[in-house]
């Protein structure tokens, strides 16, 4: 008898300390309710995080000062513990495990209004990079990836023609791709061999984060029609998998083709420059995205952006050629130590 009052003490207290963690999140109500009968683990506090939206954030320049007070709410300023009410907002998500959003500031001082991007990860363009080199295709496999870009662009081109905001928005949902995969690949392959990587894995992602930037800045000024979705889906899904396939039989292939598809996202952001100069399209304000994610004057405009862009698309031009050269010349890329940071 006295074993079962034992037993059932020892399941009590497991059940205490353990129940919660095992409720979804889809049993939130359950959770509140229960709040009081069990133990909260030592030093949390029960939390009411909101979800925020991104593209609550979002505002073009010349409209950043309206609504600069409302967006520049910092995360965890709606924040409150659930005993203390705050935040207010609909979606809240009730958690005990005192993961409070982290709140960061820009340098003078004013809240840090981005969750995509911390402003560490901000940075001064490089626009003194030359816009204009080209590698010269020489041996077979460079004349492949060459032909292979070649090939490729003239349907881009005719589809889009001279809508460059489509156009660059559309590309840039397939610049950000290889970078992913190439990191991903060489993370597995540090795994599998035991060995560093040199910081090439670092550096492919940052360059894939950075093409992802370049989209989260041009949806800020149009909108995918749902076609233009429907082909994003589609070539998605043929493009990641080509790659794959291509860097796990010919890495030093891969980059070079990456290295021309950088030169041509080069060629058509300078298009896209022309165009703007000459006033067939309208200089719109940059996005406050593009201001605080370059570092950019409050006062720039779309050519601005797209000035920094191309010189960001310059810079992956030369680290993927330069990642083939590497290979081309019966090196592996850990033995180089990767350009991190290299914008
Ligand atoms: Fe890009
Ligand atoms: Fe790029």
């Amino acid at each position: 008898m006295s074993r079962r009052i034992a037993t059932t003490k020892v399941s009590g207290l497991l059940l205490r300390q353990l129940g919660p963690r095992f409720f979804s999140t889809s049993s939130i109500g359950p959770v509140m309710r229960e709040a009081s009968t069990f133990s909260r683990p030592l030093g949390m506090e029960w939390v009411r995080i909101p979800m925020l939206e991104a593209r609550k954030f979002s505002n073009l320049a010349s409209s950043a000062g309206k609504d600069e007070e409302k967006a520049a709410e910092p995360p965890s300023a709606a924040v409150g513990k659930m005993s203390g009410g705050g935040g207010g907002d609909e979606k809240a998500i009730v958690s005990y495990w005192g993961v409070a959003p982290p709140q960061f500031t820009k340098e003078d001082g004013s809240p840090w209004r981005w969750n995509c991007f911390r402003p560490w990860e901000s940075y001064k363009p490089d626009l003194s990079i030359d816009v204009k080199k080209h590698h010269e295709p020489t041996n077979f496999m460079d004349k492949f990836a060459f032909w292979t870009v070649q090939v490729l662009k003239y349907p881009t081109y005719m589809f889009f023609q001279r809508r460059h905001m489509c156009h660059a928005m559309l590309l840039e949902t397939v610049a950000a791709v290889p970078g992913m995969v190439g990191g991903m690949l060489l993370h597995c392959k540090s795994l599998r061999r035991f060995e560093h990587s040199g910081g090439w894995i670092k550096a492919l992602l940052e360059e894939a984060e950075n093409e992802r930037m370049h989209l989260m800045t041009f949806i800020e000024i149009a909108r995918p029609q749902w076609y233009e979705r429907a082909l994003v889906f589609a070539v998605q899904g043929v493009f990641f998998n080509a790659y794959f396939l291509a860097y796990l039989a010919s890495p030093k292939l891969a980059h070079r083709i990456v290295g021309y598809l950088e030169e041509e996202a080069v060629n058509s952001y300078t298009e896209f420059l022309n165009d703007l100069e000459k006033g067939d399209f309208e200089d719109v304000p940059a996005p406050a995205i593009a201001i605080d994610y370059w570092r950019l004057p409050p006062e720039s405009t779309l050519k601005d952006v797209v000035t920094v862009i191309r010189a960001d698309e310059a810079h992956h031009r030369d680290l993927n050629h330069f990642a083939s050269d590497i290979q081309c010349q019966g090196r592996e890329l850990r033995e180089y130590p990767a350009p991190i940071g290299y914008h």
